[in-house]
């Protein structure tokens, strides 16, 4: 079977500026992709081609093996994106978003209705069903723009930073949901800046750096790129004065420690994504956009 999305050596320069410097990558059918970058990597760009939106300067994109170039209406008849910026309106209340979204997508009215209802109940806002969209909070706003990307069920998913600003339980919600489309077979293109995010929600993980991709794998693959799990020896400011690598084992540790010479307290580090991107990029995340440890544990 055909991959869901395949790119080969895409480029993109704004002003003579190198944004996308030659992106390659496959996402299999119903995975989970997240493409994962700071600020001004090219994340939005990098959707903005996929989706047809943008024109790359070179390279080839197919979606559900349509060329994006070739025939950009097929391709925008199989896909939905929900973006960075919400295309909601504020006046009409979350029902009437819904089923404006589906009649423009050809549905009847009574299907587009059914779809609406259906689609509220999914994301918790049958409550705020008939307010209008003003008054919702961000995490129901996130909520209804995932809805509307779903009135007609897409082949695959494009979400630009889909979490980006809520707070942690609707961002566990919004997974939730996310996973669940996965489950049923939707093919879901994610970006974000949150490692924690990527790590826990997506298959398969692209880090893009200086526009090209650093390193692609899953979580685990990724973080074993840096290495296996060390024991830290801490000194009183807690700051790192010996580490010894170790397999984790009971067994493992006390070799590990023989080897160590330092007194302080022992810790057990095992590798973060935090650690691979340290590693592989340039820039590191915005400080904003990572997760609190508070949020982490
Ligand atoms: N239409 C445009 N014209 C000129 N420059 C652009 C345009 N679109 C994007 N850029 C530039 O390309 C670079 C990548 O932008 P892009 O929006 O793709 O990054 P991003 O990874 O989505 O960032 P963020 O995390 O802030 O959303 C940025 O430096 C941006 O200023
Ligand atoms: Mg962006």
């Amino acid at each position: 079977m055909t991959a869901a999305i395949e790119v080969t050596g895409l480029r993109k320069s704004f002003g003579g500026r190198t944004v996308l410097d030659g992106i390659g990558f496959d996402v299999a059918r119903g995975e989970i992709f997240a493409v994962l970058g700071p600020n001004g990597a090219g994340k939005t760009t990098t959707v903005g081609i996929l989706t047809t939106l943008v024109k790359p300067d070179a390279g080839t994109v197919r979606v559900c093996g349509i060329d994006v170039a070739r025939d950009p209406a097929a391709v925008t008849r199989r896909i939905s994106l929900t973006g960075q910026s919400a295309a909601v309106d504020d006046v009409l209340s979350g029902r009437e978003n819904l089923i404006m979204m589906g009649r423009l997508s050809g549905l009847a009215t009574r299907r587009a209705r059914a779809a609406a209802d259906e689609l509220l109940e999914r994301f918790d806002l049958v409550g705020a069903a008939r307010s209008r969209v003003s008054t919702y909070s961000g995490g129901m706003r996130r909520r209804l723009d995932l809805a509307l990307s779903l009135v007609v069920t897409p082949e695959v998913l494009f979400l630009d930073e889909p979490t980006t600003g809520l707070d942690t339980r609707s961002r566990r919600e919004l997974w939730d949901a996310i996973r669940s489309l996965a489950g049923g077979g939707t093919t879901v293109l994610m970006t974000t800046q949150y490692l924690e995010e990527a790590d826990l929600l997506a298959d398969r993980i692209a880090v893009i750096s200086d526009g090209r991709i650093a390193a692609l794998g899953t979580a685990a693959e990724l973080k074993a790129r840096v290495g296996g799990a060390t024991v830290e020896i801490h000194g009183p400011d807690g700051a790192v004065i010996e580490r010894a690598p170790t397999d984790g084992t009971v067994a493992g540790v006390r070799r590990a420690l023989d080897t160590v010479h330092a007194e302080g307290v022992v810790d057990i580090h095992r590798p973060t994504l935090d650690d691979v991107f340290l590693s592989l990029t340039t820039r590191a995340l915005d400080h904003e956009a990572r997760p609190t440890a508070l949020e982490s544990a």
